[in-house]
């Protein structure tokens, strides 16, 4: 299996660092960001990985990686043709890497604990469709979030960032695809917020009965604020373990 990392992207949240530097690049403990991502799915046996950048920072994300070799990986790089505009948008830059297989996509900026082994595995064993992990978090207003239904265990749609949550759950950026959602991304059209939205793609999956999920066990954070990369720093540090990039 093949795995994408989306790193494109603004990071306007973490301004102003990130007016000249990405923010994966910056440092969640010993490592840049984009380590973190790379490392999860190395240990999970994927080491083909494309990663999703901005023009701009294509050079430093060169100069630090490479072609993977350090970190025992084959990584080739795709750009991200209209900086900004969502990550289905940044997703469908993949369709040529991928060509028809299933494959796993990781948010550059989601740092989390437990191993992808076992979804990888139960993925691989679904016929066709889609998988999202869950995380339960005490505030779920600023991502995806899912409603459940308990009795079925199905997603019956998701919200993206809703003023009134429907659960406390919310859909990390840990995703896994059959080649069917490019033909998705095609039919979906910008958010108010102007961007191609991942939970839009989602909800195709949901209403052609496609999407399964799996609830994430360990610590999960999104590194994608100020407070938050804080956190993951923290996180990582009390984990010293999990620092082993070699
Ligand atoms: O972290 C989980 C959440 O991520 C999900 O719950 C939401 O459903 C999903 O929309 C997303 O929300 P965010 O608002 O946190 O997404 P953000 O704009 O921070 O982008 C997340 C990653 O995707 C970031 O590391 C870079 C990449 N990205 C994003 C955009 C908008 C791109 O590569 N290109 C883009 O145009």
């Amino acid at each position: 299996m093949k795995g994408v990392i989306l790193a494109a992207g603004t990071g306007s949240r973490l301004a102003p660092v990130t007016n000249i530097i990405s923010k994966h690049l910056l440092p969640v403990g010993p490592y840049p960001m984009i380590y973190w991502s790379i490392i999860k799915l190395r240990d999970a046996g994927i080491k083909d990985i494309l990663i999703i950048v901005n023009k701009k920072h294509l050079g430093s994300f060169i100069e630090l990686l490479g072609e993977g070799e350090d970190l025992n990986v084959t990584l080739k790089y795709k750009l991200q043709q209209s900086e900004g505009k969502g990550i289905a948008d940044a997703l469908m830059a993949a369709n040529k890497f991928i060509k028809d297989e299933k494959f796993i996509v990781l948010l550059g900026d989601n740092i989390f604990e437990d191993s992808l082994i076992p979804y990888i595995k139960t993925f691989q064993e679904q016929e066709k469709g889609a998988k999202v992990l869950l995380k339960k978090v005490e505030d779920s207003r600023q991502y995806g979030v899912p409603i459940l239904d308990e009795n079925s265990k199905k997603i019956m749609a998701i919200i993206e960032k809703p003023d009134k949550p429907p659960s406390p759950y919310c859909v990390t950026g840990v995703y896994f695809y059959d080649q069917e959602v490019f033909n998705y991304i095609k039919d979906i059209s910008p958010s108010s917020r102007n961007e191609l939205e991942i939970t839009d793609v989602n909800n195709l999956y949901i209403q052609n009965n496609s999407l399964q999920y799996d609830l994430l066990e360990g610590w999960w954070i999104d590194a994608g604020t100020h407070a938050s990369l804080f956190q993951a720093n923290q996180e990582i540090y009390k984990n010293i373990n999990m620092v082993n990039a070699k």
